[in-house]
């Protein structure tokens, strides 16, 4: 039976030759309209498959520093880091009710709140529910004063719940895509259990979440996690539209993808998100990988070693890490986090250089990245 994203991927095709043309007359004017502005360096996603994913352009915002990741981010710092990422030409924005326990989305809303919702693509998660609570102060890696507490619940009633929260804190009609968070081994709060949170998940959130789509609440629905398991259980259970793949893919770590999830996304026909593609600011120079100060040994020999291949052939690691995780077919966007308009600005250019065909040779011959991983295409 021809699934509902075959359905649109086949209206896409017919609706992408009735697109191509006022965009195109519109170029031509020299048109600085809300489409977000690219020098296409890298290949732009195939017409639209979803309503409105993938995006056009491979590039979105994290919103990770937007919730006081590792340290408290101002006001004015989170809205100067999406002034800017917009004014690149990003169009797609992630964020969850986690992010700093609702304070992401509320920084992201009250940015997006006097935007057309046609021009950008948002996603957000469900999973934890928030309640105000005067005693919470940091809670984990998010800081400052959070003032909110939270609870697991994959539930069909929970995740509805969720929604309406998210739309209300971010004063939003529409939410593109919602992600089922961390509902994966490597969460500290289910190891094993996971397993469990799944089965909840199966019988509540994700018909549920389908239920929100076909009622056009959603645009679409996938998980938000950063092991490979429950990806792979998802496209079994039901129908995602898209996975939010999070710490599997990276310059440095991308063997396990390409065996299981990116085979699995071919046969289930779904898009991926690459989250945390600097491996949480390693690649950018940070001292965390995947959320932890203790480095794997010779991780920082292999940064290094990349790093030095990168500038003899004129480009940076930071530029490499991006496109290499937005190269793959099966991918959708990259979103990096940033914490600063720098860094949007920063992360925007990585994203529109060149970077010779060389460089992805000398990697693979030195055996610093898989051999059969897909690599940008130089202009
Ligand atoms: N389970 C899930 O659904 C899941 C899990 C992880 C991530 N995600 C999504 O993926 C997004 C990206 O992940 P992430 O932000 O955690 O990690 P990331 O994109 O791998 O790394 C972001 C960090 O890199 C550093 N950085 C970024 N741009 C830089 C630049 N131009 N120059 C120097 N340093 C730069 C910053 O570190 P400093 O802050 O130290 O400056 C920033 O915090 C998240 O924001 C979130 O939306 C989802």
């Amino acid at each position: 039976m021809a699934s509902r994203r075959d359905f649109l991927a086949l209206s896409a095709v017919a609706a992408a030759a009735g697109m191509a043309a006022p965009r195109l007359m519109a170029a031509e004017k020299g048109s600085d309209s809300d489409q977000g502005r690219r020098d296409e360096a890298l290949p732009n996603n195939p017409p639209l498959t979803m309503d409105r994913f993938p995006p056009e352009h491979k590039y979105g915002v994290g919103g990770t520093q937007m919730g006081n990741m590792y340290r408290v981010t101002s006001d004015e710092e989170a809205r100067a880091m999406l002034a800017a990422a917009w004014e690149g030409g990003a169009r797609y924005f992630d964020t969850s009710p986690w992010y700093g326990l609702g304070l992401s989305e509320r920084r992201l809303g009250h940015f997006l709140f006097d935007r057309d919702p046609s021009q950008y693509l948002l996603s957000t998660k469900v999973g934890r529910l928030l309640t105000p609570d005067a005693s919470v102060e940091s809670v984990g890696m998010w800081k400052g004063h959070l003032r909110t507490d939270y609870r697991y619940d994959y539930s069909a009633d929970g995740v509805r719940r969720s929604i309406e929260d998210s739309l209300q804190r971010m004063g939003v009609s529409k939410i593109d895509l919602v992600y089922i968070h961390d509902l994966a081994p490597s969460n500290e709060d289910m190891g094993e259990k996971w397993k469990d949170y799944f089965e909840i998940a199966r019988k509540g959130a994700i018909p549920e979440l389908e239920r929100l789509r076909d009622e056009g609440i959603i645009g679409g629905w996938g998980m938000g996690v950063n092991d490979i398991e429950p990806s792979l259980a998802a496209m079994e259970a039901g129908d995602p539209d898209v996975i939010l793949q999070a710490t599997q893919y990276t310059l440095l770590n991308h063997r396990d993808a390409l065996d299981r999830l990116f085979p699995a996304c071919r046969r289930h026909n779904v898009p991926l998100v690459i989250g945390a593609p600097l491996g949480s600011g390693f690649l950018a120079g940070s001292t965390h990988w995947m959320y932890d100060t203790s480095i794997p040994e010779g991780l920082e020999q292999k940064r290094d070693r990349i790093s030095a291949i990168a500038e003899a052939h004129g480009t940076d690691l930071r530029t490499a890490a991006l496109q290499f995780t937005a190269a793959p077919d099966v991918v959708g966007a990259t979103i990096p986090g940033a914490r600063t308009a720098e860094h949007a600005r920063e992360n925007d250019a990585s994203m529109t250089a060149d970077i010779p065909a060389d460089f992805w040779t000398a990697l693979k011959s030195e055996g610093l990245i898989e051999e059969d991983a897909p690599v940008p295409v130089q202009r």
